[in-house]
Formats: structure tokens, sequence, C-alpha cells
């Protein structure tokens, strides 16, 4: 980080990262986000199913008040003739708190969500990159691992892009679709971020 800016570790280049909030526009975006099928064929394990409001306020207060980090990333706000905007989100970033029984291992698994209109801009990276900032640098972590469904070809390619190596495959542990599919564990490990960061400019 630059020694002339202020200290603000929920931004980088072009996005903010803030809490989920109590308000009815957090309430449909991350249902909105939720309800998206191919956002969660992408991320959840579960049987996909209609995303009531109930299920995906469950899922909120989850980000919220049981992630070591639950955010949504948005847009800062534009400065227009009318005066101020509002932040734009354009997704949601968790990494996983595991038990404090587990802490000592000292990993976390990251989850993300860019809704459907802003994918293919980079926020995904941008985000996925701050998250390892955060997860090594504030967090102390030593291993941050992302799971991919091996139908996600786009996204395993980005993870590998990244700087994540893939660390074990189970095999067809995943049906979706009429098909048999892998669960595929990405891994990155601190001395290999940090030796990442000596080849890209400061955040
Ligand atoms: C996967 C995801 C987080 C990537 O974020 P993004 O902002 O769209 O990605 P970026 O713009 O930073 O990067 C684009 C790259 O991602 C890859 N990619 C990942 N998923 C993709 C998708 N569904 N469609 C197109 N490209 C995709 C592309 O290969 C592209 O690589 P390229 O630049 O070499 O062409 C986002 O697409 C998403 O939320 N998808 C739905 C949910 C999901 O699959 N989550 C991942 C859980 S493992």
């Amino acid at each position: 980080m630059s020694d002339t800016k202020p200290f603000d570790p929920f931004r980088s280049k072009r996005l903010i990262y803030r809490a989920v909030n109590d308000t009815l526009a957090d309430d449909r975006f991350v249902h909105d986000i939720q309800r998206d099928a191919e956002a969660q064929s992408g991320s959840s394990y579960g049987l996909l199913r209609p995303e009531s409001m109930k299920a995906s306020n469950a899922f909120k207060q989850h980000i919220a008040e049981k992630c070591l980090l639950g955010a949504i990333i948005c847009l800062p706000a534009t400065r227009g003739d009318w005066g101020d905007g509002a932040e734009e989100p354009v997704g949601i970033i968790c990494l996983k708190a595991n038990p404090p029984q587990h802490a000592h291992h000292r990993w976390t698994d990251i989850s993300i969500d860019i809704a459907r209109d802003h994918r293919g801009k980079g926020y995904g990276s941008e985000a996925i990159q701050w998250s390892l900032w955060y997860a090594i640098q504030m967090a102390g972590l030593h291993r941050v691992q992302i799971v991919a469904f091996s139908f996600n070809e786009g996204a395993m390619k980005l993870y590998k892009k990244l700087g994540f190596k893939e660390e074990g495959r189970q095999r067809e542990a995943m049906w979706f679709n009429g098909g048999w599919h892998d669960y595929v564990i990405h891994g990155i490990l601190e001395d290999e971020w940090r030796e990442m960061q000596k080849e890209i400019e400061p955040r």
C-alpha cells in the first residue's frame, strides 16, 4: 500500500467493501443474487430450488454474523450534477469462519457471487485479490481456498489465473442437471501470495 494514501482496508482499485446492512435495499440485493439460478448453481452445493425471501434473509444473516468477513462489493458513489449518487452493489464476498477449535489451522474459504449485469468486468478478480490481501495481511491466515464445480470452467480458469493451485478433486461428488461433476478445491498459501505481490502494483 502506498504511504501517501490514507489507510483504507475496505477499498481496492475500483471497488469498496461494506458491511451487509439491515435495509430493504440489501434484502433485495441479496435476494436477487440468490435467486439467480446461474449464480446459485455455480456457487452452491445444495439442490437448486426456487429461492424464497426467507431463505435469502437467512443467508444474509449468515454473511453478516457468521462469516469471518462478509461484505457487499460496491462501486463507489459517483458525484453527478444532482449531487452524490449512492454506492452501487455489484456482488457479495465471504470468508468462512472456522470454529474456534480449528482456528489454529489458519485457513479460510472464499465464496463470491457477482451480480449478473456486472460479470466479466474484472470485479470478481479484483474482489478475490482483495480478499486474499485481507485474509493474509489483516486476518493473519496461512492458506486460502476456493472451491469450484468442474462444469464451471470459467471460474476454474479464473482461479488459476489469480494464483490458486488445484489441490484436490472429489470425483463425481456432485449431481447437477443430469450429470456427475467434480468438486474441485483450489488453494493458495501465504508465501505464494507474497511472492506474487512482488510482481504486481500496490493495491
Ligand atoms: C465466477 C465469478 C465470481 C467471476 O467474476 P467476474 O467478475 O465475472 O470475473 P472477471 O471479470 O474478474 O474475470 C473474467 C474471467 O472469469 C472467467 N469466468 C468465470 N466465470 C465465468 C462465467 N460464468 N462466464 C464467463 N466468464 C467467466 C472468464 O474465463 C474470464 O476470463 P478471461 O478474462 O480470461 O476471459 C462471477 O462470474 C460469478 O459470480 N459467477 C456466478 C457465481 C459463481 O460461479 N461463483 C463462483 C463460485 S466458485
